[in-house]
């Protein structure tokens, strides 16, 4: 098992001593604009956890919570063969995954350049890549096996409101995506149906969203894990909830209260109402040039899709009142979404007091030469997007385990900021101390711990497709019931 490992050393402050006083000014209101404090972060876990209910509610909320048809953790038995698709940002894997049968398994995958211009491309051409992509695997997979279907988990995590386990109507693009034709529809018969038309013998079994992959990933391997979450390019959690606490299920299933249902937050939409939230003019500026502005308040001001544009809008407003990189030619920085979090990240880690890495950056990558007060800003800056991020995540962990009385679990977690970002994890597991008062417990005792996941898009997508076929199997329900799985679908025609 993976735990958080011995403590790094704090992200080191240096000296603010030679930082002229109009800089530390700066400095220090962007403190104030960035810093979430613990009362702030107790009243937003308070608040999250009315809107995880009413995102159960019949009459819905900003949080979709939607039911994922997951309906039971693995035992560690599972055993076969699966195929597996991941449709993340920036590729596109292919993985077949043998299930060993006791807790631990065999992959074989590969990974497909996803072209960016993809993004905003056209729904056609998307299918059409992902089934070539398919079709390439399994030729130099299985080069001379003829024709017999194979079971698909295709990992797809984007909001998509499922009557049935292999079956999502996307609600919106989120991430950047913003392709015609897609949202409002179910996108398992787009794809089934570009895999017909070039003689690709796959099925899609299970539609999947990364968190919930997560979660049962991690769960096969670790069973004391609850919750599977993501920090990457978006952020969501998966968690299980049990049916009689779903009210907009009733009359829709044929299910005993008490079953468990893995649910798909998407709590990327949290506050999309901006009641709580500490949104800085920054933020505003994000959500207003973003193609989807007024969604995913909440993954806005975490996700590593956004952290570096926070920081380049700052530096951009403090130049052009005068603070910084006077008289410098700043046409670099302007370019939006020119700078990523790993830019943060390698601003975080400058080991030398007088950061001559960023100075080296700054000129690299952006012809700016940059004095070392205005450097310790710059990292200063870093550190309060960081840990506002780290902070915002924990408080949505607490949230969830608040919400279903969990004191103590394992969360097993994945992305990019999360494996990545330095200090990311040890400043989201103080977050969690400081909600729950954990003022006398070391870190490596901390009852709730956030620690690395198991591949969800690959191991978790098979193992919900072997969860999924034996449950068809023994004749157990894998969605609503069937009269209204054919009525919504017809409605979604
Ligand atoms: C976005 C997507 C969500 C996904 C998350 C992490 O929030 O809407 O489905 O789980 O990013 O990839």
């Amino acid at each position: 098992m993976v735990h958080l490992g011995p403590k790094k050393p704090p992200s080191r402050k240096g000296s603010m001593a030679d930082v002229p006083r109009d800089l530390l000014e700066q400095i220090s209101q962007l403190e104030t604009l960035f810093t979430v404090d613990t009362q702030k972060l107790n009243t937003i876990v308070d608040h999250f956890i009315k809107e995880l209910e009413k995102g159960l509610s019949k009459e819905g909320g900003s949080i979709p919570m939607i039911p994922t048809w997951v309906m039971t953790m693995p035992d560690g038995k599972e055993k076969g063969t699966y195929l597996a698709l991941d449709m993340g940002g920036t590729n596109l894997r292919v993985c077949e995954v043998e299930l060993l049968g006791n807790r631990d398994f065999d992959i074989t995958q590969s990974k497909y350049h996803m072209p960016p211009e993809m993004k905003t491309g056209s729904s056609e051409q998307l299918w059409d890549y992902i089934a070539d992509c398919l079709q390439a695997f399994l030729q130099s997979h299985h080069p001379n096996e003829a024709g017999e279907e194979l079971s698909l988990g295709f990992t797809f995590s984007y909001p998509c409101s499922q009557t049935a386990i292999h079956n999502g109507v996307l609600q919106r693009w989120t991430k950047g995506f913003d392709i015609d034709n897609v949202e409002g529809h179910d996108v398992q018969p787009m794809l089934e149906a570009a895999l017909k038309r070039k003689n690709v013998p796959i099925t899609v079994t299970a539609l999947i969203n990364d968190t919930t992959g997560t979660m049962v990933a991690s769960n096969y391997t670790d069973p004391e894990t609850q919750m599977g979450v993501i920090f990457g390019t978006g952020c969501n959690a998966a968690y299980f909830d049990v049916v009689k606490n779903i009210p907009k299920l009733e009359g829709l299933v044929d299910l005993d209260p008490e079953t468990p249902m893995a649910i798909n937050c998407e709590w990327g939409a949290f506050d999309n109402e901006h009641v709580v939230l500490p949104r800085t003019k920054y933020d505003v500026q994000i959500d207003e040039d973003s193609p989807r502005p007024n969604q995913q308040a909440f993954e806005k001001m975490i996700a590593g899709l956004y952290l570096g544009e926070l920081h380049r809008l700052v530096m951009l407003d403090l130049h052009e009142q005068g603070f910084i990189f006077e008289n410098q030619n700043v046409e670099g920085l302007k370019k939006p979404y020119s700078i990523d979090a790993s830019l943060l990240s390698q601003i975080e880690e400058d080991p030398f007091e007088n950061l001559t890495e960023v100075e080296d950056l700054f000129m690299s990558r952006f012809n700016i030469h940059t004095t070392e007060p205005e450097r310790k800003l710059l990292r200063r800056l870093a550190e309060l997007i960081g840990t506002r991020s780290a902070r915002l995540s924990a408080a949505g962990v607490a949230a969830i385990c608040k919400k279903m009385g969990i004191e103590k679990c394992h969360v097993g977690a994945d992305g990019s900021v999360f494996n990545k970002y330095p200090h990311f994890q040890e400043r989201g597991a103080q977050a969690l101390a400081d909600i729950f008062g954990w003022n006398d417990i070391p870190p490596a005792h901390y009852p709730i711990k956030v620690q690395p996941a198991e591949d969800g898009s690959g191991v978790g997508a098979a193992l919900i497709a072997a969860l999924t076929l034996k449950r068809m199997k023994e004749g157990l329900p894998v969605g609503m019931k069937p009269e209204i799985i054919e009525k919504l679908s017809l409605e979604h025609k």
